[in-house]
């Protein structure tokens, strides 16, 4: 007789507590197909009840120790060190999380021929030309893009099976951490705060359970490869923001427009940006839901 454990697929989720990462846990967690670990680098995990372990993936002796005892089928890596700001001055703690972290997790996925599913982003392009194809010419203007194309070039590098999924802009439902944009715009919007919102960064913002299907796609028929993985819309974080505001129906004058220069952040943005997702809608049935669905679907699940 077969054991019903022997045909289960074993996934190890990295960053389960992040934005991501969470969903993903949620979304894998009751499926009885699936032996799933979940790994991040706090003590302990953010989702109760789940089989957690706690790791920094930029210690390689904790990648190895993890990875070739759990012997996962597919581990999807959404750890990162993601504040795109922050990573200008603290560079060298970025790269060995975006870089050094991703190299230990490909080096041992290779060991053991797992499947290695990474993201990445639309940081990586300049934001001259957007929106972008998987064929386009990365050119990262600030260090974050820096990390996480040498990211990429590592893990394409490393002999394993990979497929990398790169997104823009994630918003959805998550329940704990920090508040994503969407969440963030409603908050500020409800207590009257007047927010500055920059009309010249243009992307097709992700709702995050679209990226979580597309990952559950890569995983059924086993897809290797690059994937843009993208909203259905491109336009303007500002109309964006009167998207949300409109859907929400809250006070659209309280969003004023700004350029992104205006605002001195540390590192620069890509402005015309976005990723084409032809590639991944012919390869892996991508279908993102519509912006208006998707605040639907958020507002059901968050009682918002
Ligand atoms: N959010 C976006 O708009 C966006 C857009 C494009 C691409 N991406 C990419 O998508 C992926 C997921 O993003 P996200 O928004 O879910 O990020 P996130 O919420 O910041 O989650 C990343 C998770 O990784 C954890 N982590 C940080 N350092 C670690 C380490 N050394 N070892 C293990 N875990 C560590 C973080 O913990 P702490 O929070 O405690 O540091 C956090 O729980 C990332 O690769 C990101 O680059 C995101």
């Amino acid at each position: 007789m077969i054991n019903g454990d022997i045909i289960k697929k074993r996934i190890l989720i990295i960053g389960s507590n992040g934005m991501l990462g969470q969903r993903l846990v949620e979304f894998f967690r009751n499926n009885d197909k699936i032996e799933l670990l979940c790994a991040s680098v706090e003590n302990d995990s953010l989702i109760p009840e789940i089989n957690y372990k706690q790791l920094d993936i930029t210690q390689k002796n904790k990648v190895r120790e993890i990875i070739l005892e759990f012997f996962p089928d597919f581990v999807i890596n959404t750890a990162a060190y993601t504040n795109v700001d922050k990573s200008e001055t603290e560079k060298e703690i970025a790269w060995k999380i975006n870089v050094n972290g991703p190299e230990y997790i490909a080096h041992y996925c290779n060991t053991i021929d797992t499947h290695l599913i990474h993201i990445s982003t639309d940081y990586i392009y300049d934001g001259k030309e957007g929106p972008y194809t998987e064929e386009d010419k990365p050119c990262p203007i600030g260090y974050y893009g820096r990390t996480k194309l040498a990211s990429e070039n590592s893990i394409r590098t490393s002999g394993t099976r990979f497929t990398i999924l790169r997104t823009n802009v994630l918003y959805g439902p998550t329940k704990y951490g920090r508040a994503d944009f969407v969440k963030w715009v409603i908050t500020s919007l409800r207590s009257n705060q007047i927010i500055r919102i920059v009309t010249d960064q243009i992307g097709n913002p992700t709702y995050i359970d679209d990226i979580v299907s597309a990952i559950n796609k890569v995983i059924e028929l086993k897809k290797e490869g690059i994937f843009n993985i993208g909203g259905i819309e491109m336009l303007s974080r500002f109309d964006f923001t009167l998207r949300i505001a409109k859907y929400f129906s809250l006070d659209e004058s309280l969003i004023h427009p700004i350029f992104t220069k205006e605002l001195k952040q540390q590192a620069a943005r890509p402005l015309k940006s976005g990723l084409i997702t032809l590639k991944a809608e012919t390869e892996l049935g991508y279908k993102p839901y519509s912006i208006e669905t998707s605040f639907e679907l958020m507002k059901k699940e968050l009682n918002l």
